[in-house]
């Protein structure tokens, strides 16, 4: 085989879906002219309308980013002692427990499809837990009827963080209307995104004036604060970027589904790599992410090796999500993030390789990427 020359330039894992800048300049015009830059604006409740039909939610908050949203999904249900966890996910899920004084408590993850393993939750559950929160990792829908079964048995509330799942559905149903709360992120780096924000759906509507109190200091009117709240807001410039966004997703996301046929092709026969763990028939992906597994047994090299091989193609993959968040020195003498505890997630934690996947890679960029994994020296 013929040499694989280097890309010219670097290839990331994502790149972010920028608008016509034209179209940006329009709704920056209209808000100078409002004079109106935050605090609930009109391009802030434009958005929330916009997004919950797109969602297929009900209730809707947008916040300032995802981070600050899950802190307020678990202030408003008064969560409390343990909530239990997944150890593969980003920082943020963890860490927004510890930031409202709850202990993670660290549930081993399912092979296939790498979220919380539903059948493992219910020998974690003690007098502490007051709840669960799962998260549909790379967007994949966690197994949302047996967590509910589980939480419904001992009582407990269940919050998703769905920060990869835009746009997913289960049988026609938005990945937001499981559990009691869902978390979406905004992110730049987001299939869907702000540039930074968030945003928190629910059904009860109860929670909706709650959640809206949070996230503004907890001021209700002029004379009353009436809980300790946060500043959550999204400003009117990333609302209206929002608004721009929503009618960029669902090209984005078939030039993405694009894409990932040709990584299946191209990588489906490889021994030793796994492909992204596939949906039902009734699961509406939105290929936000393209992720393999390496079995360094099988396919000869470590993924560290191909994620080191890969950069000399100047092709810059990433390891997520290793370190595992059980792994993290603040977590890591929790017992729960006992390697033994979480057999599953220790191994994939070492396999994972998030591949470049955004809308303006070709198909024979994908090839090519491809053709370097597979000409590794094993
Ligand atoms: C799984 C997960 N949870 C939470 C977050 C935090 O969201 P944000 O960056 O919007 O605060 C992210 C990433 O950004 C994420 O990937």
């Amino acid at each position: 085989m013929s040499k694989i020359e280097p890309f010219k330039e670097k290839i990331f894992v994502t790149r972010p879906v920028l608008p016509a800048l034209e179209e940006v300049t329009e709704k920056l015009r209209e808000i100078w002219e409002s004079k109106w830059l935050t605090n609930g604006g009109k391009q802030h409740f434009a958005l929330e309308d916009e997004l919950k039909e797109f969602l297929k939610v009900p209730y809707l908050s947008v916040f300032n980013n995802g981070t600050i949203a899950l802190m307020v999904a678990v202030q408003s249900l008064r969560l409390q002692g343990d909530v239990i966890t997944t150890p593969f996910t980003f920082a943020a899920t963890p860490h927004v427990l510890s930031w409202n004084n709850i202990n993670p408590i660290f549930c081993d993850i399912d092979e296939e499809t790498m979220n919380i393993d539903a059948d493992k939750i219910e020998s974690m559950i003690t007098p502490r837990t007051s709840a669960i929160l799962a998260v549909h990792v790379f967007g994949t829908p966690c197994n949302v009827k047996k967590i509910q079964q589980v939480a419904d048995t001992y009582g407990l509330k269940v919050v998703y963080d769905a920060a990869h799942a835009f746009g997913v559905e289960i049988d026609g149903q938005g990945i937001g209307t499981f559990g009691d709360i869902s978390m979406f992120s905004f992110h730049a780096t987001k299939l869907y995104h702000t540039l930074e924000g968030g945003a928190l759906v629910f059904a009860d509507k109860n929670l909706k004036q709650r959640i809206d109190l949070l996230r503004n200091f907890g001021i209700k009117n002029e004379e009353e604060v009436v809980m300790p709240g946060i500043n959550g807001k999204l400003d009117e410039v990333r609302a209206a970027v929002g608004r721009i966004m929503l009618k960029y997703v669902e090209s984005e996301q078939a030039k993405r589904l694009a894409l990932h046929k040709v990584y299946d092709e191209e990588l489906g026969n490889v021994e030793g790599i796994t492909l992204m763990p596939k949906c039902g028939d009734n699961v509406k992906r939105n290929y936000q992410y393209y992720v393999i597994r390496i079995d360094e047994k099988v396919f000869g090299k470590s993924r560290d090796y191909v994620y080191d091989e890969l950069k000399k193609y100047n092709v810059y993959t990433r390891k997520y999500f290793h370190p595992l968040c059980s792994d993290y020195t603040c977590y890591r003498q929790l017992n729960s993030s006992r390697q033994d505890n979480l057999p599953v997630a220790t191994n994939i934690g070492k396999q994972v390789l998030s591949l470049p996947m955004y809308g303006e890679l070709t198909a024979d960029d994908v090839r090519k990427i491809c053709a370097m994994i597979r000409s590794i020296d094993r």
